[in-house]
């Protein structure tokens, strides 16, 4: 456990012997281990990198730790619950309490973007913040609240693409037709525009060239700063060094052999 100022600091995520299999059932049923006792945690300022083989189970657990996925047995802690230190286990939660903690602690940038159709990049973003908004989603806001709130998200998505080199034509366009790359800095945009007390990246930079990839290294260095804790997958060794404060092998550890 960290101690602070003599006092034990409790971790933003903190997973505990978390294990998962997925049952084939087109192959009669057939169980496939994937997840065995994992266990770790990760404080503020933290970003702790998945590292290990190909099918080894990192994106599943990123999926686990986003509520998208049950486990077998185990515990996935997230604070961010209502109250100050209230923490939610995301192996427990009702689909509401998921759903509640994603608008305002936990943000996901998967590699690819679920676009809703026909809604302009701009909006799929400011949405995010509009979402977030207390003060909106207590539902006595008026029409002009809800425009002053557009206006100024919409505002601060304007700066984060700019930032993403995105291509000013393309703002209100709806991302459906947009290149891989270009897509994908929509995602990450949709992803730290909020400042979430959680971030999850799943190959953040898979489609990106250098600059943008550097824009991402600059985020992920500033979330990092404020406070937040995040967990990510980095097949970039380069981009993986500049942001990962630790990195956590996912393959059980070898039964030691005997002398
Ligand atoms: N929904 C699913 N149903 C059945 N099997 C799955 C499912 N999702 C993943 N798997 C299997 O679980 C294993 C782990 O997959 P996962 O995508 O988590 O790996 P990964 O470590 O992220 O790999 P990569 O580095 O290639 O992205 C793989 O063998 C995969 O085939
Ligand atoms: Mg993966």
């Amino acid at each position: 456990m960290r101690v602070m100022n003599g006092h034990p600091v409790t971790p933003v995520l903190s997973v505990q012997r978390v294990s998962k299999h997925f049952t084939l059932h087109l192959r009669g049923g057939l169980q496939l281990p994937v997840l065995q006792d994992v266990s770790l945690d990760v404080h503020a300022g933290e970003c702790v990198a998945l590292v290990g083989p190909s099918g080894q189970g990192k994106s599943t657990l990123m999926k686990c730790l986003y509520g998208s996925y049950g486990v077998d047995s185990g515990r996935i802690l997230v604070q961010g619950g209502h109250a100050a230190h209230e923490v939610l286990d995301m192996a427990q939660a009702s689909a509401h309490e998921v759903l509640d903690l994603r608008r305002r602690e936990l943000a996901y940038v998967s590699q690819f973007l679920r676009a809703v159709p026909r809604v302009p990049a701009l909006d799929v973003v400011a949405e995010r913040l509009l979402q977030a908004d207390a003060s909106l989603q207590a539902g006595d806001a008026d029409d002009a609240a809800w425009q002053q709130a557009l206006d100024s998200a919409r505002e601060r998505v304007a700066q984060l693409f700019t930032r993403l080199n995105l291509p000013r034509a393309l703002w209100e366009l709806p991302p459906a037709t947009f290149s891989g790359g270009e897509q994908q800095r929509v995602n990450i945009a949709r992803g730290f525009v909020q400042p979430a007390r959680l971030l999850l990246l799943d190959e953040p930079t898979a489609s990106l060239d250098a600059a943008n990839r550097q824009v991402v290294v600059q985020l992920i260095t500033e979330a990092k700063a404020r406070g937040a804790a995040m967990v990510g997958i980095f097949h970039d060794e380069e981009v993986r060094d500049a942001v990962a404060t630790r990195c956590i092998d996912l393959a059980p550890s070898p039964i030691e052999s005997p002398a």
